[in-house]
C-alpha cells in the first residue's frame, strides 16, 4: 500500500487533486488520462472527484475499483465502474480481476464501460488481448495452454538473458510471471519451474510442459 502521496495515496488529500489535475491538463497536448482506484478507504470516493475531472478536460479515466487500503484483497467491485459510466460523460476504461476473454466481455456489458486495461491477465496470457478480440479461441485447451507456456516462457526466459545477467536474477525475473499465473492444470509443472535454481533445468522443465 503507498503510504505517502505518491500513486493512490494522493487520494488522501483529495484538496491536492484540484490543482494538480488543472495542472496536468494545462501543460498536456495530448490525451490526457487519469489512472486511480475507487478511493482510498471508501469505495464511493471516486464519485465526489468527477466534477473535477469533468470541469478539467480529462480524457478518459481508467478504474481499478478497490480501495488503495485494500490492495489486492477480495475482488473489484465493477459496479462502481457501472455507476462511474453512467454518472459522467468522461469514457472510463474497466480495469481490475480480468482473466479470461469471457469474463472481460461481460465486463464491458455490464459496465458499458468504453474498453479495458488488463494487467495480470496479461501477464498470465499474453493472447488475452487476441482473445477479447474474437481473433482466437476465448479459451485455449491443454494443449494449446501449453503450447503457449512453452513459448511465452522461453522467450521471456531469451530476452532476459539479453538484459539481465547471473542466472538466479534472470531466472527470478521469468518467475515473476507465475505470481500472476492460476492455472490448476499446470500447477505442478509450475511448482517445478518455480523451484529451477539452473537456467538449463528451467529449458529442460519447460520443454517438457504438457
Ligand atoms: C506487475 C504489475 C505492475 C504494475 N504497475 C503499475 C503502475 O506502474 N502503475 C499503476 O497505476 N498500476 C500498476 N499496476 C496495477 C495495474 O495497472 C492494475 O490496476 C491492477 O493490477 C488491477 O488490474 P488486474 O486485475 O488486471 O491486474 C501494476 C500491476 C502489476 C501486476
Amino acid at each position: 500500500m503507498t503510504t505517502g502521496l505518491t500513486g493512490g495515496g494522493i487520494l488522501q488529500q483529495p484538496e491536492l487533486l484540484q490543482e494538480l489535475i488543472p495542472a496536468l491538463r494545462s501543460v498536456i497536448s495530448g490525451s490526457f488520462s487519469v489512472k486511480l482506484r475507487s478511493g482510498y478507504a471508501d469505495p464511493q470516493q471516486i464519485f465526489t472527484l468527477l466534477p473535477l475531472f469533468e470541469t478539467a478536460g480529462v480524457d478518459f479515466l481508467v478504474l481499478h475499483p478497490r480501495t488503495v487500503v485494500q490492495e489486492y484483497e477480495g475482488r473489484a467491485d465493477h459496479t462502481v465502474t457501472a455507476r462511474v459510466v453512467q454518472e459522467t460523460g468522461i469514457p472510463v476504461i474497466a480495469n481490475g480481476d480480468v482473466r479470461t476473454a469471457t469474463e472481460g466481455l461481460q465486463l464491458l456489458e455490464q459496465t458499458r464501460a468504453a474498453g479495458l486495461m488488463l494487467g495480470r491477465g496479461a501477464i498470465a496470457d499474453p493472447l488475452l488481448f487476441t482473445r477479447l478480440r474474437q481473433r482466437t479461441v476465448a479459451q485455449p485447451d491443454r494443449s494449446e495452454r501449453a503450447a503457449m507456456l512453452r513459448f511465452y516462457l522461453t522467450g521471456l526466459l531469451e530476452r532476459y538473458q539479453r538484459i539481465f545477467c547471473g542466472e538466479q536474477q534472470i531466472l527470478g525475473k521469468v518467475k515473476s510471471v507465475f505470481a500472476c499465473m492460476d492455472d490448476p492444470a499446470f500447477a505442478r509443472q509450475i511448482k517445478g519451474l518455480k523451484k529451477a535454481v539452473a537456467i538449463r533445468k528451467f529449458q529442460e522443465l519447460l520443454a517438457s510442459l504438457s
